[in-house]
């Protein structure tokens, strides 16, 4: 990681609600910089940096796993009420801990539709779709939790194992052309590596709570497919025009579709000085390509 020193976070132990694909990448990092991380699954995993934690069940994570953290970050999607699953079940087990810093993975779709137009923290918040409106109620519960808390608002999440080249391998992919449409997008390592510089930045007079991680490039969904085929030396499909393709989506994905907007990072890279890893999808996709070439290698 460029900007952190190895060991600067040791002594330093992480319990990371949702050991999911962002959740265990985050994690990684961690135990890299010679910190501890622990991850939580809603099932037993073989291995000691596990834990059981399913909110929607009776039992809570064992005492112990609180012992001596430091820092919290949850990676849960919020429960179908709106209510945070980590805080319902554990908010006066977070307050009891002498904790530095807790950090939420939220998402941009609390932004709402922008018709295209670029949106920064200082937009307010405009939720169209419901889960986005529950998102929110979890972002206000965590804001009043009275715990250090820090908000990081993601667009699409892609990386190793979660990108275009799994959706071409799979044949699940469909190319879907709608006009002015666009997406944001930011790669795992940039979430990764953005969360623990803004780590050691909590003490500063520019610190902020609520901050967007995303990548310099929002565009549209054919634009990255076709880069896509070409770095597999393949020809994409003929796009479907969006008003015939609406058939062919769930009403999840179809929801995506009637949002719009352009994810501004000039606080994160301007204001606070991080340096995207990933600057647009054409440098996420060659690393993700590369870390597929070297598995089927090895
Ligand atoms: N994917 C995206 O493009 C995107 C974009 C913006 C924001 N986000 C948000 O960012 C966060 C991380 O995203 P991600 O894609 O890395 O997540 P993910 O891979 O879907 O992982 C979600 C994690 O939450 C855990 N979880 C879900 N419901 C739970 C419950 N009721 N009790 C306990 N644990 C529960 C899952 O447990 P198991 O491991 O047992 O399944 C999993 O570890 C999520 O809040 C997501 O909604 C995602």
């Amino acid at each position: 990681m460029e900007n952190l020193a190895r060991d600067s976070l040791k002594k330093k132990k992480f319990i990371i609600f949702g050991g999911g694909f962002s959740g265990k990448f985050i994690a990684n990092e961690i135990r890299k910089l010679g910190g501890e991380a622990l991850t939580s699954s809603r099932q037993i995993q073989n291995n000691s940096t596990s834990f059981i934690f399913d909110s929607l069940s009776s039992s809570l994570p064992p005492k112990q796993i609180f012992e001596g953290a430091t820092h919290v970050l949850s990676c849960i999607p919020p429960d179908k009420d709106g209510k945070d699953p980590v805080l319902s079940r554990l908010y006066t087990k977070l307050k009891s801990l002498d904790l530095e810093w807790v950090g939420y993975l939220s998402t941009t779709g609390v932004y709402g539709n922008t018709f295209g137009k670029w949106v920064t923290e200082k937009d307010p918040a405009k939720p169209l779709q419901d889960r986005s409106k529950r998102r929110l109620l979890c972002e206000r519960s965590w804001l009043d939790s009275n715990l250090p808390i820090q908000i990081f608002r993601l667009p699409g999440i892609y990386g190793p194992g979660r990108s275009t080249f799994e959706s071409i391998f799979k044949k699940n992919i469909k190319v879907i052309h709608k006009t002015n449409q666009v997406f944001s997008r930011i790669h795992v390592a940039d979430i990764a590596s953005a969360i623990l510089y803004l780590l050691f930045k909590v003490n500063d007079e520019n610190f902020k709570q609520i901050i967007n991680i995303a990548d310099n490039y929002p565009t549209s969904q054919v634009e990255v497919i076709e880069h896509s085929y070409k770095l597999l030396g393949l020809k994409m499909p003929e796009p479907i025009n969006f008003d015939d393709a609406k058939k062919l989506l769930s009403p999840i994905a179809l929801s995506f579709w009637e949002e719009n907007r352009r994810v501004s990072n000039s606080l994160l890279c301007k204001d606070l000085g991080y340096k995207l890893i990933h600057k647009d999808y054409k440098s996420g996709l060659k690393s993700c390509l590369e870390i597929i070439k070297q598995k089927n290698l090895g």
